[in-house]
């Protein structure tokens, strides 16, 4: 995670953002110190970054790359404004034991925010950030199984706003979000779907952190914690009002060091 000490909302690059808001320090620090303070109580070691002043998304350490067992592939960001970030990613996962791999220009890729494991296979999201192309590319430098899907709502402009593992075989997700193809992937692949209500999906709860049993997201999502309860899953919901306005909420601001296949490996499979 990286503290928040530079976010702001000084461009728009999707629809959640406005300028002309703008977001609280004061507010976005407290914010994202409950969010750490949660996950180390649910037994999770928070690694922090230095932030970087003129880079007010580095905050969405979601964005980072994507882990896999040692190797760090390192985000190459749609959008100029945060191309900067990349650098210190790379710096950060190169000097704590990663092996750290670039993809070749012309790629766009945004790490964790588009692509999550669920089991052995990776779910990956294309068209407003990462690109198709950049997925297959994955797949084959990783050699892992890669399920590319297209997101066709521009407010659910990550994979990780609308679809979130839980466990091997088991993931909640926002049908508005897909198109009839990346739906249907979805409920042959996955065989205990929750559904996200458009109100709740519009508040961004899929966008949630999983540790074990525990799903830490925002606070409101009362059908979701209902279902995630009968699903034998916890919901740990806390403020991220600071967060939305960019776009974000709890797990963009993090980004898994055990591999977002982590959850598979906390159940022992
Ligand atoms: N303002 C950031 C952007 O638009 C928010 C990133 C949210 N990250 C995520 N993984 N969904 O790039």
């Amino acid at each position: 995670m990286c503290p928040p000490d530079y976010f702001g909302i000084e461009y728009e690059i999707n629809p959640w953002m406005n300028v002309r808001v703008g977001s609280d320090t004061d507010r976005s620090r407290r914010q994202w110190g409950d969010l750490v303070a949660e996950l180390e109580g649910l037994g999770a070691t928070v690694e922090r970054m230095e932030p970087v002043s003129g880079l007010p998304d580095l905050v969405f350490t979601a964005n980072a790359g994507l882990v896999y067992r040692d190797i760090f592939l390192c985000s190459e960001f749609r959008y100029e404004v945060r191309r900067g970030e990349a650098e210190h990613f790379a710096a950060w996962a190169g000097a704590h034991g990663f092996e750290v791999i670039r993809m070749p220009p012309g790629y766009y890729f945004e790490g964790a925010g588009d692509a999550l494991f669920c089991g052995e296979t990776l779910f990956a999201g294309y068209r407003f950030r990462s690109d198709v192309r950049s997925h297959q590319w994955v797949a084959d430098r990783l050699g892992v199984e890669v399920l590319p899907m297209e997101l066709v709502d521009p407010r659910y402009y990550h994979l990780d706003t609308c679809f979130c593992p839980l466990a091997p075989g088991w993931a909640i997700y926002y049908p508005g979000a897909f198109d009839e193809y990346g739906r249907s992937v979805l409920r042959d692949r996955i065989p205990n779907l929750i559904e996200v209500a458009p109100e709740e999906a519009a508040s961004f709860s899929c966008n949630a952190v999983v540790v074990g049993r525990s799903v830490v997201l925002n606070r409101g999502a009362s059908k979701l914690a209902d279902s995630l309860r009968e699903a034998g899953f916890n919901a740990h919901p806390l403020e991220f009002s600071e967060f939305i306005k960019s776009g974000g909420r709890a797990k963009c601001l993090t980004l898994r060091l055990d591999g977002e296949e982590a959850a598979a490996w906390a159940h022992g499979e």
